[in-house]
């Protein structure tokens, strides 16, 4: 078994990955820790403990930081996530809590309890991460690997001309993360526009998990409605997905090895880098098996509820 930490900001993209991680039989979630980004943070959080409670999943919920660590606050995302994060699906009001402990100490804490096991998954923007490094440096040494979605390495970001949005909601966090001497995978839009979940496959995932699959097509319908307005593009991309299913099916996946830089100020904050170096424990993906990636998720799925 795989032992994760997801850090997250559910949002619809996040909804299908948490689904995903939660049903798949090789991976452990030990927790989920929250963060502001698609919504705010309070509101990630009680979407995290309803997305367990629809997998009948109670994993540990941990809320996160309430803010960036220099910048302030961008507005959150609520054209693409709708207001309740979910494309205005309502599920109902967790009876679950969320642990006492905060994000950053839970990744702590986990990664001195299982050193070396865990792999910390970051699909929201980077605050947590950064945070816990301050609290525990040594925990560079103490991950498996830390496997994030964000940046936009060789094309366009989606929220500036260069910025992603999980960079651009906390450059500085996002600076400190990717340069850390820990090993670190990064998916930016370079890789996850190449994966669409259309109507017809969103279909299919409601028909073979009716309470897990059909939230997610409802949810997902808001979702395409952006990528229609925005991109002309029928269906919607998974970002967030790119990132999970890269933890048991690597092989699928093309990487860049380099070391990574984040700008954080100036004219084009939150732009990432990629530069090509000898010896690099980092790498960003550009390219997918989009077919394997697209048949492997509705074959866990098809395992939910
Ligand atoms: C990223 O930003 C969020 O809107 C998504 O959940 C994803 O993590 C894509 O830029
Ligand atoms: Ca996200």
């Amino acid at each position: 078994m795989k032992k994760i930490i997801l850090d997250t900001d559910p949002g619809i993209d996040d909804a299908l990955a948490i689904c995903y991680a939660l049903n798949h039989p090789q991976i452990d979630v030990l927790a989920l820790t929250t963060i502001y980004g698609n919504v705010a943070t309070e509101l990630a959080t009680q979407n995290a403990l309803r997305l367990c409670e629809l997998n009948q999943r109670p994993v540990p919920v941990a809320q996160g930081a309430l803010t960036p660590l220099k910048i302030d606050s961008n507005p959150v995302a609520d054209f693409v996530h709708g207001l309740n994060g979910f494309g205005e699906i309502e599920l109902p009001t967790p009876s679950l809590q969320p642990v006492t402990t905060t994000a950053a100490e839970t990744i702590v804490e986990l990664l001195n309890k299982f050193p070396n096991k865990v792999t910390l998954v970051a699909v929201g923007p980077l605050t947590n991460l950064a945070i816990a490094l301050e609290l525990d440096p040594t925990i560079v040494n103490k991950v498996d690997s830390v496997v994030v979605m964000g940046g936009a390495f060789h094309c366009d970001g989606n929220v500036t001309q260069y910025a992603e949005a999980n960079i651009w909601n906390d450059p500085h966090a996002a600076q400190q993360v990717l340069t850390a001497d820990w090993p670190l995978t990064v998916h930016g839009l370079d890789v996850t526009y190449r994966i669409t979940f259309d109507a017809n496959y969103l279909e299919q995932l409601a028909s073979q998990a009716p309470a897990v699959g059909g939230f997610l097509m409802d949810a997902a319908k808001f979702y395409s409605q952006f990528y229609k307005e925005h991109h002309n593009f029928d269906g919607c991309c998974p970002h967030d997905q790119l990132a999970i299913s890269f933890l048991c099916n690597p092989e699928w996946y093309t990487l860049e090895h380099g070391t990574l830089d984040v700008i954080t100020d100036g004219e084009a904050p939150g732009k990432t880098s990629i530069k090509a170096t000898g010896h690099s424990n980092k790498a960003i993906a550009t390219d997918v098996n989009s077919e394997a990636l697209l048949t492997d998720y509705a074959a866990v799925l098809s395992q939910a509820i």
